[in-house]
């Protein structure tokens, strides 16, 4: 599966939305939201294990309520599924698929930035040879998508795609340029805090998961119900990059470093393939 295709399906779902929706204000968005994680901290308070997962039902998540699985999932046998998926290996990428900034004639518009981190496992380890891809709007906050027709300009020199693999000692480095915030359909007035998606393959197809990184300090986050859908604070935490000076480099880039943990307590919140915007 390619990561154009990842975006079709993004937003196909994104765009399908009841126009009611759009007559709901933010306030009352962000009350609901105000409202589900107050429980979630009495539950918390009076005991209940914390949440690392978003929810699937999330009522602020507008776009999401008639689509998000009720049922378990139906369990297949993943061996079989494998021998029709495709798969991966290290000499499909090439190195240079980590430099957005790089794929067309001219120089993309926008903040240079390098995001760099490492995949570890839950106990710490590093995970080697791991397919990493990012997909993220320009500067303006457009995608290149012919159903993002948000009134922002396409910049003929930033596609918005990478991909890498992790090194042997789990980490990875893209360079790109810094996205900005959004509109979307979820309710009037909403916007999305800048962030990139990343897909991480596993050793193998069936172990696709999604995520998105935020940046730090970002003032939409409160108000944003995709990020809020996650209850618990730290486990929120975990989806921001820090900035890191060090990954900074002299009159060219500014730095983040985000790691990704792919089990455990401290694991990445992943979402679910049909869930993102
Ligand atoms: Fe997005």
């Amino acid at each position: 599966m390619s990561v154009e295709t990842t975006q079709d399906e993004s937003f196909k779902n994104a765009h399908v939305l009841d126009p009611a929706a759009t007559a709901v204000s933010q306030e009352e968005i962000s009350e609901e939201i105000n409202d589900i994680h107050e429980s979630y901290r009495q539950e918390v308070l009076a005991g209940k294990k914390p949440e690392t997962q978003p929810r699937v039902d999330f009522a602020p998540y507008r776009s999401s309520l008639l689509r998000h699985p009720t049922k378990d999932l139906h369990h297949t046998d993943p061996e079989t599924i494998e021998l029709y998926s495709p798969a991966f290996g290290q000499r499909d990428v090439h190195a240079l698929e980590a430099d957005l900034t790089i794929q067309h004639n001219g120089e993309p518009i926008g903040e240079r930035i390098v995001v760099a981190g490492r995949v570890l496992d839950g106990d710490g380890r590093p995970v080697a040879n791991q397919l990493i891809e990012i997909w993220q709007a320009n500067a303006a906050g457009r995608y290149v998508h012919k159903r993002d027709q948000h009134p922002a300009p396409i910049d003929p020199n930033f596609t918005g795609v990478g991909r890498a693999i992790t090194g042997p000692n789990g980490e990875y480095s893209f360079t790109t340029i810094k996205p900005a915030p959004y509109p979307w359909k979820n309710h009037h007035n909403a916007w999305r805090p800048a962030h990139i998606h990343f897909s991480l393959f596993g050793t193998d197809f069936t172990q696709r998961m999604i995520t998105q990184m935020y940046f730090p300090g970002d003032p939409l986050f409160a108000l944003d119900p995709i990020y809020q859908s996650i209850t618990d604070q730290d486990a929120r935490d975990r989806l921001v990059a820090t900035y890191d000076h060090s990954i900074t480099s002299h009159e060219w880039a500014t730095g983040y470093n985000w790691d990704i943990v792919l089990t455990g307590s401290n694991r990445t919140w992943m979402e679910d393939e049909e869930g993102d915007h």
